[in-house]
């Protein structure tokens, strides 16, 4: 059994079936990034048992939120299947020029995570000295780096505050060479498997649709590069992740 940590499913997704068929023994965490998304993640927890979730306003949306969005936010934390807030955080590569924007809906959102005790699943693209200045002043220990792709010295920055490094595709890439020698470099304890799905399929399936049953070539390629076995990585990121998103299971 293994959990995909972060991805992005829809019932609406030709595939959807598939994917829910594939993923019977094993657990999905869906991300919400935007209010529609947001809404059905709620909704997709409450009809299946092996679907959880993470509710947010991604970055890229900080210019089509209104205040309902975050009241939506604040009221469905609360249910025990949404387990924390997410994805959030900065994204300079789509838009630099909303900064200040992105910092405070950032701030607005790690405050609702903090205020109910769940942690946060951040997204940040050419971002990360900003990004890290905010959870050190934040004092933020109960998060996920998504789809983490930055230096081994950040890793270990991330790492030594408490907070996991989500793991996808990139890491079977030819050229993801700095992704492995992250995941060398850092304890199994603080990695995660995640797909992003629909988005960074792995090898042998690189450009496809990614489906979140692909974690397992991402776990594969863990194992190999930790020199262990391929259970003992599922075993483990699944042990961590229940640990990471208070997962009873
Ligand atoms: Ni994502």
């Amino acid at each position: 059994m293994f959990i995909d940590t972060h991805c992005h499913i829809s019932k609406n997704d030709s595939n959807f079936n598939e994917v829910l068929e594939q993923m019977k023994d094993n657990i999905m965490i869906i991300s919400g990034c935007d209010p529609i998304s947001n809404k059905e993640v709620v909704e997709l927890t409450k009809e299946y048992s092996n679907i959880y979730g993470v509710i947010g306003i991604h970055p890229d949306e900080v210019d089509n939120i209104n205040k309902e969005d975050i009241e939506f936010l604040k009221e469905n934390i609360k249910n025990s299947k949404i387990v924390g807030i997410g994805e959030i955080g900065l994204d300079y590569y789509h838009n630099n020029e909303n900064k200040e924007k992105q910092k405070n809906l950032f701030l607005k959102q790690i405050d609702i995570a903090l205020s109910n005790n769940k942690p946060i699943v951040i997204h940040s693209r050419e971002a990360i000295q900003d990004t890290i200045d905010i959870l050190k002043e934040k004092n933020i220990t109960n998060a996920v780096m998504h789809c983490y792709g930055g230096s081994i010295e950040t890793a270990k920055e991330l790492v030594k505050q408490g907070i996991r490094l989500g793991i996808g595709g990139v890491v079977t890439f030819k050229n993801g060479l700095r992704l492995k020698e992250v995941v060398k470099a850092i304890p199994l304890e603080y990695l995660l498997l995640e797909t992003d799905s629909p988005y960074l399929s792995p090898e042998p399936f690189r450009g496809q649709v990614n489906v979140p049953y692909n974690c397992y070539y991402v776990a594969k390629v863990i194992a190999e590069l930790k020199g262990i076995s391929l259970d003992q990585v599922l075993l483990k990121t699944t042990e961590n992740a229940c640990i990471q998103f208070d997962l009873k299971l």
